[in-house]
C-alpha cells in the first residue's frame, strides 16, 4: 500500500537533504516519488504566494497529489514547511478517508541553527529587510504536537536521521 512521508520543519532544518537521501535509498525497491516544495510552487502552483491561505492552498493541493500518487502504490516523500497544523492534519485525514497512510516527521533544528545554515540565503535577507514573511523569523511556524517521528537534525547526523525514517517507513509497510 502507498504511503506519504511529509517532511515538515523550518527553512533549513533538512527537509530536502532527507528526502533526496530517502528516495535514494527506497527507490532500490519501490516506487519513490519526491514533491520538493519548491519544486511543485514554481512549476505547479506558480500563482500561490506565501499569504496565509496561500501556504494552507499551497499544502491542501500537495497533499492531494501525493494522496493520489500513494493510491498506486508509491511512496511519497514531501519536503515541505507545511506551516500550519490544521492544513497538516487535513492531508492526514484525506489519505485515511481513501486507507492510505500518511507518516508525519517533524524535521526539527533550533531556529539559530537553521538561520545559521542558511542554505538559500533567505534568513539573511530576512535580517537585512529585503523579504519578510519568512517561516521562523517572522511567519509561524505551528510544530507537529504528534509527528510519527521527530527528529532532531541539529543533533544527529543525515546518516542517523535518515537511518531512523526509513525505519518508520519499512515499519509502517509490515503494519
Ligand atoms: N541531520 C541532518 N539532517 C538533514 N540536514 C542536515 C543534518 N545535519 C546538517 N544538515 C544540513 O542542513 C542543511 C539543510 O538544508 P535543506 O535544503 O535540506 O533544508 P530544507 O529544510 O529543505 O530547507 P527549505 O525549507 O529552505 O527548502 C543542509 O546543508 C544539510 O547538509
Ligand atoms: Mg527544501
Amino acid at each position: 500500500m502507498g504511503v506519504t512521508v511529509w517532511l515538515t520543519g523550518l527553512p533549513s532544518s533538512g527537509k530536502s537533504t532527507l528526502a533526496s537521501a530517502l528516495a535514494e535509498r527506497l527507490a532500490r525497491t519501490r516506487r519513490v516519488q519526491v514533491l520538493d516544495g519548491d519544486a511543485i510552487r514554481r512549476d505547479l502552483f506558480p500563482e500561490l504566494g506565501f499569504s496565509k491561505d496561500d501556504r494552507a492552498e499551497n499544502v491542501r493541493r500537495t497533499g492531494l497529489l501525493a494522496r493520489l500518487l500513494a493510491g498506486h502504490g508509491a511512496v511519497v516523500i514531501t519536503p515541505v514547511i507545511a506551516p500550519y497544523r490544521a492544513a497538516r492534519d487535513a492531508v492526514r485525514k484525506d489519505h485515511e478517508a481513501h486507507g492510505l497512510r500518511y507518516l508525519e516527521v517533524f524535521v526539527d533544528a533550533a531556529p539559530e541553527v537553521c538561520a545559521e545554515r542558511d542554505v538559500k540565503g533567505l534568513y539573511a535577507r530576512a535580517k537585512r529587510g529585503e523579504i519578510t514573511g519568512l517561516t521562523g523569523f517572522d511567519d509561524p511556524y505551528e510544530a507537529p504536537l504528534q509527528p510519527d517521528l521527530h527528529l532532531r537534525t541539529d543533533r544527529l547526523s543525515v546518516a542517523e536521521c535518515l537511518d531512523r525514517v526509513a525505519a518508520l517507513v519499512t515499519g509502517a509497510e509490515s503494519r
